[in-house]
């Protein structure tokens, strides 16, 4: 008679069949199990390399981290006003004010003058008074 050669339906282990001599299905039985043997030692062998699904890591464990970090600024780090790419300022003198350089293409120290006023309307109370006391006119 013929065996019956059913198989599982992922990894094809043979299984028995009741039409199956028992002779002849011991061994297919035998066969599947040393299959399944052989698959479950792979998978766990597998699973024995793997890290869990939730670890942690240190820093030195992670390769150039500790050279990266070393390389960033505090995030507590300040910069003077001079520090920006676009401003130069070495030295300010009080009550300056930053004004943008075309030419240069940057923000300087620069004091504000009366040229400067060149829209709007002055409210006269907000002058310094010595201004209009030495001949001032407004
Ligand atoms: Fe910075």
């Amino acid at each position: 008679m013929a065996i019956v050669d059913n198989k599982t339906p992922n990894q094809l282990y043979p299984l028995p069949d009741g039409s199956n001599n028992l002779s002849d299905d011991v061994l297919r039985l035998q066969d599947a199990l040393g299959g399944v043997d052989a698959d479950v030692k792979e998978l766990r062998d597998d699973l024995d390399g793997k890290a869990p699904a939730e670890h942690t890591h240190s820093i030195s464990d992670v390769t150039n981290l500790a050279s990266a970090l070393d390389a960033k600024s505090d995030k507590t780090h300040q910069h003077g006003i001079n520090d920006l790419s676009d401003v130069n300022a070495p030295a300010s003198a009080g009550g300056q004010v930053l004004r943008f350089n075309a030419v240069t293409s940057k923000w300087e120290p620069s004091s504000i003058s009366a040229d400067d006023l060149t829209v709007g309307t002055v409210n006269i109370d907000r002058l310094p008074v010595n201004d209009l006391m030495d001949g001032g006119t407004y």
